[in-house]
């Protein structure tokens, strides 16, 4: 385990918790204090504070990358040389260039890579994903997906150098990836909007962003992040089909509201700014964040030898698209999605299907009215023109 910060926390909990066969064997970071309490909170019965010693010692079949994003490289080019399968959080590089060098050396060294987008993997994504592919909501229109909440716990996140970015690198990452997963990630995503602004922060990045990627089918993704949004994390997502809708929520709201006047209940959730009042505790964060489900598909994955649902390529995209934002944050244009490597559909099926209706007209739309009586709108094949028919009850 390469950190013993926020994440780091996690992902060994996670880990030792889903399979029990799993096993934290070392554990670095810079600081021994940390270091030496983390490891006691999760048994892991070693520590180093030499990173290379931790990825190289013979116990390691695996090393998960829990580090700030300007140290992302440099663990995986250690890696790379130790010859160790590599997990990765997010986001994979602070730009797509220092992505694609990533995705590069993992590559050419043949090493398992696994990217770590947890919400992909919320037991609720996972199963809405799969009704989507089963075609429950027709062809995805539309996929919005929002992370807001009061801004990171560690200094590193506000430097723009160490971070790459700010809400954008930081939390645009997850809703572009889970967009992308509704959309398909073999759909190529074209071109980008973005308004980006430092509405709250004395920061020199982005503390409020709202972006529209636009793919190959027509698809619209949406993404809104804050790093000021007051009230906790907000983890919600919407996406629009030609037959159907999904709405979820997967964090704020779950169904799990309390009332505490004098607030010793414990920890609450993730960035909650109260635990006194109406509070929305969540039942298991491991669960609910979707890092049992992630780390189950990565280690089956990595046992298999095969690869895993969210590998170094995507977090790869999801840089390119992240750059794209940022360029168009400056030009106030829609500007491309720069990829060197696609390796999705180069030809795909627009979106809109025609309905025959009859031999001369094609259905447009079917509405019953409050009077109980049906509207039928339809198109002319041969002339362009729209008619309606009223059946009264
Ligand atoms: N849901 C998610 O997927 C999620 C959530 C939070 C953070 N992250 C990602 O995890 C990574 C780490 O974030 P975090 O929240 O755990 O950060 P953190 O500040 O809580 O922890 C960072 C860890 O790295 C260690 N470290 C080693 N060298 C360092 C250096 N030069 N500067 C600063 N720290 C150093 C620190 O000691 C600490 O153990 C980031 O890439 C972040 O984007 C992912």
């Amino acid at each position: 385990m390469l950190g013993s910060g926020f994440i780091a926390g996690f992902y060994t909990n996670a880990l030792q918790k889903y399979r029990s066969r799993d096993e934290a064997v070392i554990a670095y970071s810079r600081n021994e204090e940390n270091l030496r309490r983390f490891c006691e909170q999760y048994n892991v019965p070693e520590y180093t504070t030499d990173m290379a010693k931790a990825v190289q010692s013979p116990e390691v079949d695996l090393v998960v990358i829990g580090l700030p994003n300007h140290l992302h490289r440099e663990a995986i080019e250690l890696c790379v040389q130790a010859g160790k399968g590599v997990l990765c959080t997010k986001p994979l590089g602070r730009n797509a260039q220092e992505a694609k060098e990533m995705l590069d050396i993992v590559e050419q060294a043949g090493i398992f890579n696994g990217y770590l987008e947890d919400l992909a993997y919320t037991p609720k994504t996972l199963k809405a994903l799969e009704s989507v592919r089963n075609g429950a909501i027709g062809k995805v229109t539309w996929a919005r997906s929002r992370e807001t909440h009061p801004g990171p716990h560690s200094d590193w996140f506000w430097n723009i150098e160490l971070a790459g970015g700010g809400a954008i690198v930081d939390l645009a990452c997850h809703c572009i990836e889970i967009a992308r997963n509704y959309i398909g990630k073999d759909v190529r995503p074209v071109e980008a909007m973005c308004w980006a602004d430092t509405l709250v922060k004395p920061i020199a990045a982005e503390d409020n962003a709202i972006g529209l990627i636009k793919y190959a089918t027509g698809a619209i993704a949406q993404f809104e992040v804050s790093w000021s949004f007051r009230g906790g994390l907000d983890l919600r997502d919407e996406v629009a089909g030609t037959d159907g809708t999904i709405w979820i929520n997967n964090f704020l709201r779950t169904g799990f509201d309390m009332f505490s006047a004098p607030g010793r209940g414990g920890y609450v959730s993730e960035k909650a700014e109260t635990e006194s009042g109406w509070i929305f505790p969540v039942g298991d964060e491991n669960i609910e964040l979707g890092y049992l489900h992630m780390f189950g598909d990565m280690i089956d994955n990595f046992e298999q030898k095969s690869p895993p649902m969210e590998s170094f390529y995507d977090g790869y995209v999801v840089n390119a698209i992240m750059d794209a934002c940022y360029r168009s944050a400056k030009t106030k244009k829609w500007e491309p999605v720069e990829l060197e490597d696609w390796r999705g559909k180069d030809q795909v099926d627009p979106i809109m299907e025609l309905h025959d209706y009859n031999d001369q007209y094609y259905l447009v739309k079917e509405e019953k009215l409050p009077d109980g009586s049906v509207k039928t709108i339809l198109k002319d094949k041969a002339t362009g023109e729209f008619k309606q028919e009223h059946v009264m009850p």
